[in-house]
């Protein structure tokens, strides 16, 4: 069996840029770019096949940017071009970022119909005011009809959400996290408001306009979630994924969170893939012109690639793998030579879990992800 392999295709347009988001994203065109830009990620895939070699395609993520606003045909030539160019995994997970807005939901029959099997949908919040805080082109009954839909397009339905908004206190956010169960998910992916460097959020946080909870209210609304989600049957898989059973995870995350190999095409989009036995880290041009421009010149739409030494990809997998509950190979952590007597502290801390195998972080330990990954790779 060939290892398994992951397609990351990055569509950066929007409607509307929301204030909190540092994605690589651009207002959504009328013109003729975007056909372009759908024609360049099919030829950059087929180059980049060339590379990986023949693998086992595990999944396909379109990520955003807003891909449900894409024609659903040209999302049907990709997944065709990637179904035809890596062998297909019997239960291929074919995954679509879609936002709430009518314009998008009227597209979900067709997305299905391309083979999306799993729309993950940007709900952000069920509360009017907090989305017209959070700048979003749609009201909480929008969020609600579109998640309504999507249950019935799509085998496969997960839910974003931004909580530690401003004022937001941890009963509210229950309620809110109820309501968003109550739509049928069988996975959620509550993240917390970050202010990203350059955006809007930042320039208002900066002014002193106003300011997002202090650590002890983000913990209080981060320990609210796990409480409410947990007795409503999902598991913390990872530290803002929560999913209804193994069945309904990320497939997608997971080849990211476990190390493997990922292909990405699309404006910016980031791969990870072993060429030769070397691990490799490639970045595409970030603008859609620089990108189809790319493509035409070159074949791939990647501007950087660069050979990962074993020191490096192992500080990759050490960061990925403490998020998931299932941790890390220590095997995999060798080129860290990570002294044993370390480890042995971080368990007495009660922040590992004592497994001779593998490096698990405890829940205490996914909250302070940043300390034991620092002293891990030290
Ligand atoms: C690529 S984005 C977008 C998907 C889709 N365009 C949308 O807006 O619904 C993926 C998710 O990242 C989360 N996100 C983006 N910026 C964030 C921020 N600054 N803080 C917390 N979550 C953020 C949002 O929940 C969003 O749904
Ligand atoms: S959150 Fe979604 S819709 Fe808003 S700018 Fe980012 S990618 Fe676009």
């Amino acid at each position: 069996m060939t290892s398994p392999l992951g397609v990351y295709i990055h569509w950066p347009y929007c409607a509307r840029v929301c204030p909190y988001c540092d994605f690589n994203v651009f207002k959504a065109r009328r013109d003729a770019e975007p056909a372009a830009l759908a024609r360049a990620i099919v030829a950059d895939l087929e180059a980049q096949a060339a590379l990986t070699g023949p693998r086992e395609l595990v999944s396909i993520f379109f990520g955003g940017g807003t891909p449900s606003l894409m024609d659903p045909a040209w999302a049907a030539e990709i997944v065709d071009a990637a179904r035809r160019l890596w062998t297909p995994a019997p239960d291929l997970e074919v995954t679509l970022e879609a936002n709430p807005t009518d314009a998008d939901v009227d597209r979900f029959d067709a997305f299905a119909q391309a083979g999306v099997n799993r729309l993950s949908l940007g709900l952000q919040s069920l509360d009017d005011e907090a989305l017209r805080f959070l700048g979003r082109n749609h009201d909480a009954a929008a969020a609600i009809r579109a998640a309504e839909k999507a249950a019935a397009c799509f085998p496969r339905l997960s839910l974003d959400l931004i909580y530690a908004r401003p004022g937001q206190t941890p009963a509210a956010w229950a309620d809110e996290l109820k309501t968003a169960v109550a739509l049928g998910a069988e996975h959620i992916s509550p993240y917390q408001l970050t202010i990203e460097a350059g955006t809007a959020f930042d320039r208002a946080v900066r002014r002193g306009t106003w300011a997002p909870p202090g650590p002890e209210t983000g913990a209080a609304l981060f320990d609210t979630t796990q409480r409410v989600l947990q007795a409503e049957g999902f598991e913390a898989y990872e530290v803002s994924n929560h999913a209804r059973g193994e069945a309904a995870r990320s497939r997608h995350n997971l080849v990211y969170w476990r190390g493997q190999d990922y292909v990405g095409a699309g404006p910016g989009a980031h791969g990870r893939i072993t060429v030769e036995g070397v691990r490799q880290a490639t970045c595409a041009a970030a603008k859609p012109a620089d990108y189809i421009a790319r493509v035409a010149q070159t074949g791939a739409g990647i501007e950087t690639r660069e050979a990962l030494s074993p020191r490096e990809a192992a500080e990759e997998r050490v960061l990925a793998g403490l998020r998931i509950a299932e941790g890390v190979a220590r095997e995999d952590l060798v080129a860290l030579a990570i002294p044993p007597e370390r480890i042995a502290h971080l368990v007495s801390l009660g922040l590992l879990a004592d497994d001779p195998r593998r490096l698990r972080a405890t829940p205490a330990g996914r909250l302070v992800l940043d300390r034991l990954t620092a002293e891990l790779a030290a």
